[in-house]
């Protein structure tokens, strides 16, 4: 009792509660989770590092962010510190940032008009007072994965994380609370509709709605090291056949395995693998998840004063598709996406080529979902290597390729005649892993 008073009184004097950050990480400039992670390591291994806490390598989104970071490391021995952004070509534009908030136009603090001339897809920014007029300038550099790495190469990083607001349910206690929701595990095998109904709270059906692929990632972590292999979320087909949020929210993300072809109605989640859904029978029981918003009492002052903000950031600008119409001839494909013969569903033999990206932290999955060509498929990766070659058999069962990084280039090769017309080209699907 007097715990949960010392707590109310906590709320109502402190003017920042409504801001507070994942486990491990800390509070800076009174809205950015950081974890710094002194050790150094290379931009695959720090990306993979952060993505395993629930976040991304630090994102920088104004000059008072940069300056912060630059003063919280600028006394420590940190000289260099990875950035997450991904570069995949000369100018601000072709660079997006890992956590899905799109390209540093409006800002960035890159040394150049243009991005260096050391072409490269990693940036890092130094930070040491001895930089001088370059301390806190970012450079974009080779990122070396999968090479053996150089001194230069490996560096310390800081991770980032969405804050979000403390649990005002006492005594209960929110164990997973991500980017303003409480996340509860349900570890009981239900059918769809009793799962629903037993994550209504106060009349809100909070069966899991999912709306990006951190949220993706941070569900993975909660079910890491457990038993759980499937849960229910929260989404069933309507009567035209599209699937639909029960909570009402935006079907603005789709992860269904490109490669399930089952018939059921409400989707499960792989929680153990890369985290994709695929449709089961409702009747059948898996375990399941809900995810309550959290709720800013009214008698506090918070500096958020709406918990709507959360809604808004996950509406946050996407990046930017930038592809050619034709589906064919493609400079920069940023995933998810799909791409097929030209022509497709129609053929024409046409030669293709196109340069697939997913954000900083994620590997190309290349879903062949239709594939009945004598055509020639190959992928390479950054370093121009072959990692997969498809040809000489025209009726492919449906398969999948996954690149060891966030970047690949594909080119399709028609054959030269083919005199029997049969030819029907292929497509893929291309989700970010
Ligand atoms: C972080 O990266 C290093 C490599 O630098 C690796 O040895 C370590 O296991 C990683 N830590 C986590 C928590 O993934
Ligand atoms: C990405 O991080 C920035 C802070 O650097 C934040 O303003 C933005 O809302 C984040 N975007 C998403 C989609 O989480
Ligand atoms: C970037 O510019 C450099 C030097 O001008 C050039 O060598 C490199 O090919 C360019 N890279 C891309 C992706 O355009
Ligand atoms: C920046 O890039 C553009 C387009 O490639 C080029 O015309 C311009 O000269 C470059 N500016 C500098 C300062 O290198
Ligand atoms: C997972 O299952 C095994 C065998 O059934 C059991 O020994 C173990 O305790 C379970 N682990 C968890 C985290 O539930
Ligand atoms: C794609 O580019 C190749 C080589 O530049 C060209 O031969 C082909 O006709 C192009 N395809 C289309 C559909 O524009």
């Amino acid at each position: 009792m007097l715990r949960a008073l010392l707590l109310l009184l906590f709320f109502l004097i402190s003017p920042s509660f409504s801001l507070v950050c994942p486990p491990e990480y800390i509070l800076v400039n009174e809205q950015k989770c950081l974890k710094i992670v002194w050790t150094p390591a290379t931009h695959w291994e720090a990306t993979q590092n952060c993505t395993a806490v629930s976040g991304t390598l630090v994102t920088i989104k104004n000059a008072i962010d940069n300056r912060a970071i630059v003063n919280l490391l600028s006394g420590t021995e940190i000289q260099e510190i990875w950035l997450g952004l991904s570069c995949f070509g000369n100018t601000s534009s072709t660079c997006f940032w890992d956590n899905g908030s799109g390209s540093p136009i409006l800002y960035n603090n890159f040394m150049g008009p243009n991005i260096t001339s050391l072409y490269g897809r990693c940036v890092y920014m130094p930070v040491a007072n001895w930089y001088g007029s370059n301390q806190g300038k970012w450079r974009n550099i080779e990122c070396f994965n999968g090479i053996t790495p150089s001194v230069l190469t490996v560096l310390p990083y800081i991770c980032e994380a969405p804050p979000t607001t403390p649990s005002q349910m006492f005594p209960y206690s929110c164990m997973n609370n991500y980017n303003g929701y409480c996340y509860y595990t349900q570890n009981y095998r239900q059918t769809y509709n009793i799962a629903f109904t037993s994550c209504v709270m106060g009349a809100v059906p909070n069966l899991i709605s999912i709306h990006s692929k951190m949220e993706i990632d941070y569900i993975r972590n909660v079910y890491k090291g457990t038993n759980t292999t499937m849960i229910y979320i929260g989404a069933q087909v309507d009567s035209n056949g599209r699937f639909y949020w029960a909570d009402g929210s935006v079907w603005d993300f789709d992860y269904i395995d490109p490669l399930d072809f089952g018939e059921g109605k409400c989707l499960v989640m792989d929680v153990q693998g890369f985290g994709l859904w695929s449709r089961v029978d409702c009747d059948q029981q898996f375990e399941f998840m809900c995810k309550q918003k959290i709720m800013v009492p009214p008698t506090s002052a918070p500096v958020v004063s709406d918990a709507n903000v959360f809604d808004e950031k996950e509406n946050a600008e996407h990046p930017k598709q930038l592809y050619d119409a034709s589906n064919c001839n493609s400079t920069l494909y940023l995933a998810p996406g799909s791409i097929s013969s030209f022509g497709y569903p129609a053929y024409t033999a046409s030669y293709c080529t196109w340069q697939l990206v997913a954000l900083g932290p994620y590997r190309l999955g290349i879903y062949f979902d239709f594939w009945a060509t004598y055509g020639t498929l190959t992928i390479y990766d950054e370093y121009g290597n072959n990692i997969g070659q498809f040809m000489g058999t025209y009726d492919r069962t449906p398969f999948p390729r996954y690149t060891p990084f966030n970047i690949a280039t594909v080119t399709f090769e028609p054959m030269p005649k083919t005199g029997s017309g049969v030819d029907k080209g292929f497509h893929a699907v291309i989700l970010p892993l």
